[in-house]
């Protein structure tokens, strides 16, 4: 691990202002799925207003280098969008931004966070799996607009 890189990274909560940081992080990112609604700047104002202090950004200085979303519905929670830089990867920052998640939805009494994957990604998949993340084989996901 590049400690010295690993040591100038601070991790703080996401506040709207971080969105055009954090959008061009998650913009081209393979394994980042992104809806033209729940990600525009309304989208995640509104998603950071329902879930306080529960999405945070990793920071050298004044430029964002990883991310991720977190809240929950009172039963579950859900975490969203991880994302790290490139050449910020490998240093335990995506480790930490995940338990900074787990440890806000615990004290909120949140007793299991979920996540969803694409299946073709992989590393993404190898990540949660190292992290110590349970592959549900017996649950699949269903969906539906809400408004048609
Ligand atoms: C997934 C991602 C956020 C990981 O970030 P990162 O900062 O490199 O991860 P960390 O350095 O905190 O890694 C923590 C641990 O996981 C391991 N790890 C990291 N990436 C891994 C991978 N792809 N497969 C297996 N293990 C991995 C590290 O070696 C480290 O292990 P250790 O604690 O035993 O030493 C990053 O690779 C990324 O942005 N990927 C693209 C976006 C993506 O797919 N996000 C997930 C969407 S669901």
């Amino acid at each position: 691990m590049n400690m010295k890189k690993a040591g100038q990274i601070k991790i703080r909560k996401m506040i709207i202002s971080d969105y055009s940081g954090v959008f061009v992080l998650w913009k081209n990112m393979p394994g980042i799925g992104l809806d033209k609604d729940c990600d525009s700047k309304k989208g995640i104002k509104d998603y950071l207003k329902r879930n306080p202090g529960l999405s945070f950004v990793a920071c050298d200085g004044k430029k964002i280098v990883g991310t991720v979303l977190s809240g929950h519905d009172g039963r579950r929670g859900y975490l969203h969008h991880l994302a790290m830089v490139a050449s910020y990867r490998k240093l335990g920052i995506g480790k930490e931004l995940v338990e900074c998640c787990l440890k806000g939805l615990a004290r909120q009494n949140i007793p299991k966070c979920n996540i969803f994957l694409f299946k073709s990604n992989a590393s993404g998949r190898s990540f949660w799996k190292h992290n110590g993340w349970n592959l549900r084989q017996d649950l699949s996901i269903m969906q539906k607009e809400t408004r048609r």
